[in-house]
């Protein structure tokens, strides 16, 4: 019995990374700081409860941020829906991460939609509306997948061995409202029965990749590979890598992506390497009011998440271990910018564009 607003999704596995119980005033989150070696859930069930999972990175991925920002502000408005009220958790929520542009898109979505409202309406719009967005995060990553599956079929058909996609950071269901941006091509392709391997690269510092992108792996069985992300040239170099798809936190107009720190590296040794490099693109994420790349804020967050690790100790407790002296100073740039001319194309909800005028052409109605 689907028992939440949350959308019915079937991207192969049944755990969900946000869940809106039908008719709740609070939303259920995966902590995505636990996994792979706990699998919680954490309530949240006002709008500060939403900013400081944001913030804390308990949820993180641009569409899911985007998501939970909106569920954050229908929280704020459930307590007190005036203007004043209302522009103060919009500019709170918009507060805790810089770089993904979904959230700012979510968060103008739901104001848009419930400030012409009287106070009384404008709490249950905001719920509404922060269904819809979840539902439509769905239909749209469904989409790109069905898209991003042609392209593998394509790729995969000149080969006689499963087909070696390279990935980074986490851009799967986890970050998304279900099925995830590049991943959910992967997921199709192997519900289809394509052999399909995938590269995980571990992506330092938070380790998005080894704790989330292969625990989603292994839940649909695809075959995988964890790697340091440094390792990605050297295979690329080998002929082991037959595309690199990833996500992305802001596009700007002319095509320059915004993702996690590392894509940047990727996409350079892909070219190198005559390797394709795609990017998984729901519109949400595409800025067009950003000329390119410089104009995109990129988050640089605390020191700290360079200068240890987290994971399980062998006692089973989770635990973070130092990796450099005491007094070490860090930097710790969360997303960097990889320029257009680097990217082979972008996987849409309706198509693939292989440049920013082919991206202007699939949303005519933006460009
Ligand atoms: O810092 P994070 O974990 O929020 O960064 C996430 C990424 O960079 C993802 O690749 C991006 O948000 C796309 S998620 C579909």
């Amino acid at each position: 019995m689907h028992d939440d607003s949350s959308p019915r999704v079937t991207d192969g596995a049944a755990y969900r990374a946000v869940r809106h119980p039908v008719a709740a005033h609070f939303i259920d989150v995966l902590d995505q700081r636990l996994l792979p070696h706990a699998v919680q859930t954490r309530r949240l069930a006002s709008a500060d409860d939403a900013a400081g999972a944001i913030r804390d990175m308990v949820v993180r991925g641009a569409p899911l941020i985007g998501a939970v920002g909106a569920y954050g502000l229908a929280l704020a408005l459930d307590t007190d829906a005036t203007d004043a009220a209302a522009a103060r958790a919009h500019a709170m929520l918009d507060a805790t991460r810089p770089t993904a542009v979904n959230l700012r898109w979510a968060l103008d979505r739901v104001r848009a939609r419930v400030m012409p409202l009287s106070p009384a309406l404008r709490a249950r719009a905001a719920w509404d509306e922060a269904d819809a967005i979840a539902a439509e995060d769905v239909a749209i990553n469904a989409a790109l997948g069905r898209h991003g599956l042609a392209l593998l079929r394509e790729i995969a058909r000149e080969r006689d061995r499963p087909l070696h996609v390279m990935t980074h950071c986490n851009a799967g269901a986890l970050a998304t409202c279900g099925f995830g941006t590049a991943t959910a091509p992967i997921f199709l392709a192997h519900g289809e029965g394509m052999p399909v391997h995938v590269w995980v690269s571990e992506t330092r510092p938070r380790l998005q990749g080894a704790h989330l992108t292969a625990w989603e792996m292994a839940q649909r069985a695809i075959p995988h590979t964890l790697i340091v992300d440094s390792a990605s040239g050297l295979l690329m170099r080998r002929g082991d890598v037959d595309l690199v798809i990833v996500g992305a936190d802001r596009v700007a107009a002319n095509g320059d992506v915004c993702n996690k720190i590392g894509t940047y590296d990727k996409a350079l040794a892909a070219a190198d390497n005559g390797v394709p490099f795609y990017v998984a693109l729901p519109s949400p994420t595409i800025d067009w009011n950003a000329a390119s790349g410089e104009a995109i804020p990129i988050e640089a967050r605390a020191g700290d998440e360079v200068l240890a690790v987290r994971g399980r100790a062998a006692s089973g407790a989770a635990d973070a271990v130092a990796i450099a002296a005491e007094g070490t100073r860090a930097l710790n740039f969360a997303f960097d910018v990889t320029p257009a001319r680097l990217v082979t194309g972008y996987v849409t909800e309706r198509g693939v564009a292989n440049d920013a005028a082919a991206l202007r052409a699939l949303y005519p109605e933006r460009a």
